[in-house]
């Protein structure tokens, strides 16, 4: 299993001695959770703090940015020396923004509404010409088959088992069966990028997701409010 620590439940006030253990772990990536305030009702960190987490990081990072408009910051965000950019379907799809209090126009579902399809792909392209490995993220309700022609553009789907915008939420327990679906999706296609799952992972949750068939699991209070951090993340890697 692949392992991405958030920093999200990290000590802020000693990022430093957080480093310091991680890069020693078995954590595959250094999960990075941007928040707008907008796009969700909470706000996290920004480029000054990442910069810094950046320097002290020995490991890629994979940065999540739960904000609106995510492809105005291409160039910051490749500057950080990204490896994973997540951006948030529902934040880039016209039939899906949330932050317009639309729901979803008809043809939404198979992402074919209003060129929704075009815009995401557009998108994910940027990400990837500027350098990084284009990732895309749906929130717990937006169904997967949305991603039907998204698949062949995207290394890594990030399927949200929490509703975005807090660390310490329960987990979802209807992610386990979008794993299997987004699976037959990607078979369908022929394309198979990594699935990463991303909220209330821990003890119980992480073996089931590993049975459902997730690639890479973010933990965030789960690894880092823990007194033995890097005992937790071999756990998970051992999955
Ligand atoms: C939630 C974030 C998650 C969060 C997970 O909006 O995207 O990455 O850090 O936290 P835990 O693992 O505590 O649920
Ligand atoms: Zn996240």
């Amino acid at each position: 299993m692949l392992v991405a620590p958030s920093l999200l439940a990290a000590d802020f006030g000693n990022l430093e001695r957080e480093m310091l253990w991680f890069n020693q772990s078995q954590a595959t990536q250094l999960h990075l959770d941007v928040m707008d305030g907008v796009f969700v009702p909470n706000i996290s960190f920004g480029f000054p703090v990442m910069e810094c987490v950046a320097q002290l990081c020995e490991k890629p990072l994979d940065v999540h940015l739960m904000i609106v408009e995510p492809t105005k910051f291409i160039p910051q965000v490749a500057a950080l020396g990204a490896h994973y950019m997540n951006v948030h379907y529902e934040a880039l799809a016209p039939s899906w923004l949330p932050a317009l209090g639309v729901g979803a126009a008809e043809g939404a579902e198979d992402g074919e509404a209003n060129g929704d399809a075009e815009i995401v792909i557009n998108a994910l392209e940027q990400i990837r010409k500027a350098g990084m490995h284009p990732a895309i993220t749906l929130c717990p309700d937006t169904p997967v088959s949305v991603l039907r022609p998204i698949l062949p553009h995207v290394d890594m789907v990030l399927l949200m088992s929490v509703h975005p915008g807090f660390g310490g939420q329960k987990f979802i327990p209807a992610t386990l069966d979008r794993i299997a679906e987004l699976r037959q999706l990607m078979d369908g296609v022929g394309s198979h990028p990594l699935i990463e799952v991303d909220g209330g992972v821990n003890h119980t949750t992480a073996p089931q997701l590993a049975e459902a068939g997730a690639d890479v699991l973010v933990a965030g209070s789960y690894v880092f409010r823990s007194s033995e951090p890097q005992a937790i993340v071999a756990e998970l890697k051992a999955l």
